[in-house]
């Protein structure tokens, strides 16, 4: 019998659980203050081919729509929680990240403001990835915003989880610090892997490193997190809870992505059975 492709449906890969279906009902039925990360990348409204969503609704119905999942969002996390949450706008529509904070603004503390840098020039050496900009009047862009918001504005972090060693070493004794780390700041440096062909993304025009969600739950640092993903995508933010010793949970409107993201996480599951037995 075909499979209705709108039914929702769940399942376990170890003790992580990814649910086909839409983020809104299915955060509607989470229990309150019960998560302690959600880390996501909605769709930017900019377009994008994803394979089943439209990414191309009226700006205020857009922005209306993901302010009533930020607020299940608020709902389901726990007080001393945390939301980062990634989004960027385009040379076009570059307003769009900022429009939704105004409202966010209502519903969430803005503890930190983190860019995330994905290429840069320092000097004459390149580093990094970007998707060129072709244009007279436009710069490449090569950074998104992460927006880190809790209910309270006053939620612990552990700064040296994603500190950096310091350049100058004097600093540990004159400054009488335990290591050698200091706060890296809110400017993150995340690169993508170098890939030729959409393949090695996952066929997924919209993914982040996996290094960028678990730098947040590094950030976060509470040990064994419950992590949500409510625009899972190829799970990568599950690869990351996997990662940091926490449990997912991941959402996604598109039976494909999260086939992918089994398999993706699959194969972590494999890997750890080897490093185990090896
Ligand atoms: C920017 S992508 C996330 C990519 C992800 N961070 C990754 O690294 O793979 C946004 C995702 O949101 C999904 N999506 C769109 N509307 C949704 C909804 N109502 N509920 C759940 N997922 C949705 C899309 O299918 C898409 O995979």
């Amino acid at each position: 019998m075909e499979e209705d492709s709108s039914r929702p449906y769940s399942f376990k890969v170890g003790n992580h659980t990814l649910i086909r279906g839409d983020c809104l009902n299915v955060l509607r039925k989470m229990p309150e203050s019960s998560v302690d990360v959600v880390v996501t990348s909605p769709p930017y409204n900019l377009g994008i081919a994803y394979n089943s969503y439209k990414d191309q609704k009226a700006e205020t119905e857009y922005l209306d729509w993901l302010v009533s999942i930020c607020i299940e969002i608020k709902r389901v996390i726990k007080k001393d929680g945390a939301f980062f949450l990634n989004i960027a706008g385009s040379s076009s529509n570059p307003w769009l990240p900022f429009e939704l904070m105004v409202r966010l603004r209502k519903i969430f503390y803005l503890q930190n403001h983190i860019e995330w840098v994905k290429s840069i020039s320092i000097g004459t050496n390149s580093h990094g990835h970007f998707k060129p900009v072709v244009s007279n009047r436009f710069l490449h862009r090569n950074h998104e915003n992460l927006f880190h918001l809790t209910k309270t504005g006053n939620v612990k972090i552990n700064r040296l989880g994603v500190g950096v060693p310091y350049k100058d070493k004097s600093n540990i004794i004159r400054r009488s610090h335990q290591h050698d780390l200091r706060c890296r700041g809110d400017v993150w440096f995340v690169p993508y892997d170098t890939i030729r062909k959409k393949a090695e993304k996952f066929n997924h025009p919209g993914t982040f490193p996996v290094t960028l969600p678990q730098m947040c739950l590094k950030l976060h640092g509470i040990p064994n997190p419950l992590v949500v993903d409510p625009f899972m995508g190829t799970g990568t933010t599950l690869l990351a809870t996997h990662l940091e010793g926490g449990r997912a949970i991941g959402i996604d409107i598109d039976r494909n992505y999260v086939k992918i993201a089994k398999e993706r996480i699959k194969t972590l599951f494999s890997s750890d059975e080897h490093s185990s037995k090896s």
